[in-house]
């Protein structure tokens, strides 16, 4: 019999108290608290399957088999660090109907087609379903089983029965813990059944991907409170307008975190992007005012986005700052160090920033394209289209170092671009089709475009 201790949990955040609150005192919000059971560890079902009960030295320890397997698809191999590590835990996060089952139903096809065997769970479609979706992306193999199955203890028998080299779970959401007494998809059971996951996966050398949903909100039970717990955290980037999918990899302990992978979702399933600066810059205006092309690095990889600043007298007291795809807190320090250091006066303006085609980019050398695309938009003076930038701002209006200046520059250079403006730090090897025009300062940066 197991010994249950009651207590009341917030479904939100997970927080726990001893009895029922009306409002949790750590998420704040009201009416989220639930009875929930708590077993104690050693109740717990599942096993270590291989662990060993010894400490032993590091030396004598074989990492076993070869280290990454390669899906054979090259953007999730490129989010994954370089392949599937053996043994690993991913986390495969999105909004519902991005695209997530898609995506392992690809991956589960090329790992099967190369000879292994992979399980995929199915806690939302029927066999049937998954083999209608199977059909259109054009998968068959006998390496790959379908389970339609919501118990973990009844998928780790699966497991130990079948013996997958992968395991894809889709989706943990809807998974369900027999021993807990709440309902599938509540913080309780996605945390026990992915801790449930995680034991049979780290014991028997199999690596899982999980899949969960995340609405636009994100405060839904789920995902996020595995971050933590997982190895690796893949969340679908960029919602369902676009033609492209966006999987970036927000957490990897066996690979470069940020990186991202670029498809695009067509008729027969998500496809890889080659050039994914081309697509970026495929919609760009030509001659508009407010535009301009900044060289960024995604992870490991350089990308070119459009930067799109728009600059409207105010109607309002306090002028609106609206940003989108870009960080809003460094986009404001950059308006303040251009009008404190670089005179402009946006005092009477709203001030609007895009990343264009919806792409996010999270990078300090994004400050001088954003400053020079909202001076353009401000003068009503369009950049020359063979111009891009790179270059963080400090609060002295300096224009600092950033990381990979030769990465960036051989993108722009390979997509066609003349000339950039960029910090003081040429590299030795830079491609010769490409002017480099050095700026010491956000005001001679500023010249340059007047
Ligand atoms: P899906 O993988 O089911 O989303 P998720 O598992 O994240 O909820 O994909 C759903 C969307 O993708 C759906 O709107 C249909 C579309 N789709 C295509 O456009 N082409 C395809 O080949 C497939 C399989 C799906
Ligand atoms: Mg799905």
């Amino acid at each position: 019999m197991s010994k249950a201790a009651a207590v009341w949990r917030c479904q939100d955040c997970g927080s726990m108290a001893p009895k029922w609150l009306g409002r949790c005192p750590d998420c704040g919000q009201f009416n989220t608290f639930v009875e929930d059971k708590v077993r104690r560890a050693e109740e717990t079902t599942a096993r270590w399957i291989f662990s060993s009960d010894e400490p032993r030295p590091l030396s004598g320890i074989d990492a076993v088999g070869a280290p990454r397997r390669p899906t054979g698809i090259a953007e999730l191999d490129r989010v994954l660090g370089g392949g599937i590590v053996a043994g690993s835990l991913i986390l495969l996060g999105g909004e519902p109907g991005v695209g997530k089952s898609t995506l392992m139903m690809q991956a589960a096809g090329r790992l099967a087609r190369d000879g292994l065997k992979v399980l995929m769970v199915s806690g939302e479609e029927s066999i049937q379903q998954v083999k209608l979706r199977a059909t259109r992306l054009n998968i068959a193999s006998d390496n790959l089983l379908i389970l339609a199955e919501i118990a973990v203890d009844r998928i780790q028998l699966a497991v130990e029965k079948t013996r997958p080299d992968v395991l894809i779970v889709d989706s943990i959401q809807t998974l369900y813990h027999p021993e807990i007494s709440s309902a599938p998809g509540s913080v309780s059971q996605v945390r026990e059944c992915a801790g449930h996951l995680m034991r049979l996966g780290k014991g028997s050398n199999i690596p899982v991907f999980i899949i969960g949903h995340v609405t636009k909100e994100g405060t839904i039970a789920g995902p996020r409170l595995l971050e933590h717990m997982v190895d690796t955290v893949l969340y679908f980037d960029g919602g369902q307008g676009n033609a492209y999918r966006l999987v970036r990899a927000v957490k990897n302990r066996f690979g470069a975190s940020n990186e991202l992978a670029v498809f695009a979702m067509g008729d027969a399933g998500l496809v890889e992007v080659d050039n994914p600066s081309a697509l970026f810059l495929s919609e760009r205006p030509e001659g508009a005012a407010g535009s301009i092309v900044a060289a960024v690095i995604e992870g490991t990889r350089p990308l070119l986005v459009e930067v799109q600043a728009l600059v409207t007298p105010t109607y309002l007291s306090m002028p609106r700052r609206l940003t989108s795809g870009v960080d809003h807190n460094r986009a404001m320090l950059t308006l303040a160090v251009l009008e404190r250091r670089a005179g402009a006066r946006l005092d009477q303006t709203d001030v609007y920033i895009n990343i264009a085609g919806g792409v996010k980019a999270n990078e300090p050398a994004l400050d001088l394209p954003v400053a020079l695309a909202v001076v353009s938009a401000g003068s009503d003076k369009p950049i020359e289209p063979g111009l891009c930038a790179f270059g963080e701002i400090g609060l002295a209006g300096e224009i600092r170092f950033v990381a990979n200046v030769e990465d960036r520059l051989k993108e722009a250079a390979k997509l066609g671009f003349k000339k950039v403006i960029m910090p003081d730090q040429k590299p030795p090897k830079n491609p010769p089709e490409i002017e480099l025009i050095v700026a010491k300062t956000l005001q001679a940066a500023l010249e340059q475009i007047s």
